[in-house]
C-alpha cells in the first residue's frame, strides 16, 4: 500500500519504519525542515532501539519530505503529531491542523489516528472534513516501540470503513477489536491512566514499607504479581511516572471528565501520589546528608526512563534540580543523553562520575549502571530505583526499603 505519516516523532517514525519493513512505500511529512533533512542523510533524529537499522534497511520504501502534497494518493494516512495538556485540557490543535491539510492534498486517503485524543476528537474531524476517519491508538513504549509495534498485545480499530487499518496490521497477528471512534480513544487513556495507578498504587506501598522493619517493597510487590488476576507489570516503585504520555494523559483524562461533570477520584490520587515523589526521594537523601556529612552527588540516569534519549518530563531532572535547590552538588551521567542542566556537572562515564562524588543516586534503570555492583563501591548508595543487589554494598538504602 501506498502509506502515508505525520509527524514523525517516536510514534511516527517507528510506524514508518516498521511499515516499510512489511513492504509498503510509506511517506514521512513532518513540518520541521531540521528533522526531515536528518532523515535523509539517513540519521533518525532520536534514540530509539534498532531504529536506524530499520530506517537503513528499508529506504527504499520510505521517503521524507515537509510537503504535504506528497501525500497525494496515499491509500491511507497515518496522524502522529502531538497532543499536548494545556491548562489541564488537550490541545488537538496540531492533529486537526494535520487532517485539514491531509483532506486538502489527498482527499481519497483514509484518516487514521494514532495521536492520543480524547474521545469526539475523531467524530468531529470526520465532520468537518468529510474523510473516513479511523482511531488506531498506539500503545508502545520507548525504548521498545520497534518490538511493541512488530508485535502489539493487541489492536484496537474504531470507526467504520475500518478495514484498511486492519489490512496494514494484519502482518502482526495480533488480536484486533474492532469498535467505535469514540471507544477506541477512551480505551488509550483508561489504559495509560490504569497503568499510572498501578505505579502511584506500589509508590504508596513503598511510603509504607518505609515505616515497617523488615519490610521490602521489592518482596511485596513480586508476591502480589504472582497473582495472575494482579500481574507483575507496573508494579516497580521508584521517583514516579514520567515521560511524553502518562503524565500528559492523566491531566488530560482529569480534565476532559471534569468537562463532563465526571470526578475521576483514583485519577486524581494517581497525579498527586506522583506529585510527591521527588520531594520524598529528596526527603530521604537529606536525612543521610546531614548524618554522613555528603556534600557531593552523583546521579546516575538523566531520561526520563532507561532505554530512551527522551528527557521530557523526566523526574531525574527535576531531581537533580531538587537536589540543587538543597544546597548539594551533583555530577550526572546517562548513557545516551549529555544535556546540560544549570548548576550541575555533566560527567562522560560512570567511573568519572562516581570518582568525583561523595555518595551515588539511581534514577534510572540502565543495565549499565549494575557495573557498580562489581566495583567495591564504599560510598553510600541510593537505589531510587531498586536496580541494584543490596548486599553488594556497604550503605545501601533503596525505595521501599525500611531503613533503620
Ligand atoms: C507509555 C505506555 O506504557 C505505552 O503503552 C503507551 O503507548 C505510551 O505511554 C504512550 O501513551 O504513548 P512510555 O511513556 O514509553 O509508554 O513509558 P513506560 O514504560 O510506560 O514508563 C512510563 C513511566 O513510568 C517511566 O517514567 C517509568 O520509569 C515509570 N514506571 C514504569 C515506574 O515507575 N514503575 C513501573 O513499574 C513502570
Amino acid at each position: 500500500m501506498k502509506i502515508g505519516v505525520v509527524g514523525l516523532g517516536y510514534v511516527g517514525l517507528v510506524t514508518s519504519a516498521v511499515l516499510a519493513e512489511h513492504f509498503n512505500s510509506v511517506t514521512g511529512i513532518d513540518i520541521d525542515k531540521n528533522k526531515i533533512e536528518r532523515l535523509l542523510e539517513g540519521y533518525p533524529p532520536l534514540y530509539e532501539h534498532n531504529l536506524k537499522e530499520y530506517l537503513v534497511r528499508n529506504k527504499s520504501r520510505l521517503t521524507f519530505s515537509w510537503d504535504y502534497n506528497d501525500l497525494s494518493g496515499c491509500d491511507a494516512v497515518f496522524v502522529c503529531t502531538p497532543t499536548p495538556t494545556v491548562n489541564s485540557r488537550i490541545d488537538t490543535k496540531h492533529v486537526e491542523g494535520s487532517c485539514r491539510a491531509i483532506a486538502k492534498v489527498s482527499p481519497d486517503s483514509a484518516i487514521i489516528i494514532k495521536s492520543t485524543v480524547t474521545p469526539g476528537t475523531a467524530s468531529k474531524i470526520r465532520e468537518s472534513t468529510g474523510l473516513t476517519v479511523i482511531s488506531n491508538p498506539e500503545f508502545t513504549r520507548e525504548g521498545s516501540a520497534i518490538m511493541d509495534t512488530e508485535k502489539p498485545d493487541r489492536i484496537i480499530i474504531g470507526g467504520d470503513k475500518d478495514d484498511i487499518c486492519e489490512t496494514v496490521w494484519a502482518f502482526t497477528g495480533s488480536p484486533v477489536l474492532k469498535t467505535t471512534n469514540e471507544n477506541a480513544e477512551l480505551i488509550k487513556y483508561a489504559s495509560n491512566a490504569f497503568l499510572a495507578t498501578k505505579i502511584s498504587f506500589i509508590n504508596e506501598i513503598a511510603n509504607l514499607c518505609e515505616t515497617i522493619p523488615g519490610a521490602d517493597v521489592e518482596i511485596v510487590a513480586t508476591g502480589m504479581g504472582l497473582d495472575k488476576r494482579i500481574a507483575p507489570y507496573f508494579l516497580r516503585a521508584g521517583i514516579g511516572y514520567g515521560g511524553s504520555c502518562f503524565p500528559k494523559d492523566t491531566q488530560a483524562l482529569l480534565g476532559f471528565a471534569e468537562d463532563k461533570g465526571v470526578d475521576l477520584k483514583i485519577v486524581r490520587a494517581t497525579i498527586d501520589v506522583n506529585n510527591s515523589r521527588i520531594n520524598h526521594a529528596i526527603e530521604m537523601i537529606k536525612e543521610d546528608v546531614e548524618k554522613m556529612g555528603i556534600k557531593k552527588l552523583c546521579v546516575l540516569g538523566l531520561a526520563f526512563k532507561n532505554g530512551t534519549d527522551d528527557v521530557r518530563e523526566s523526574r531525574a531532572i527535576d531531581l537533580i534540580k531538587g537536589l540543587i535547590s538543597s544546597g548539594i552538588e551533583v555530577t550526572y551521567y546517562d548513557p545516551v543523553v549529555t544535556q546540560d542542566i544549570r548548576g550541575a556537572e555533566l560527567s562522560r562515564s560512570i567511573g568519572e562520575c562516581v570518582g568525583s562524588c561523595d555518595a551515588i543516586v539511581i534514577a534510572s534503570e540502565w543495565n549499565e549502571f549494575k557495573e557498580l555492583q562489581n566495583m567495591n563501591v564504599t560510598k553510600p548508595v541510593f537505589d531510587l530505583k531498586r536496580l541494584l543487589e543490596m548486599n553488594y554494598f556497604k550503605h545501601y538504602r533503596g525505595i521501599g526499603l525500611w531503613h533503620e
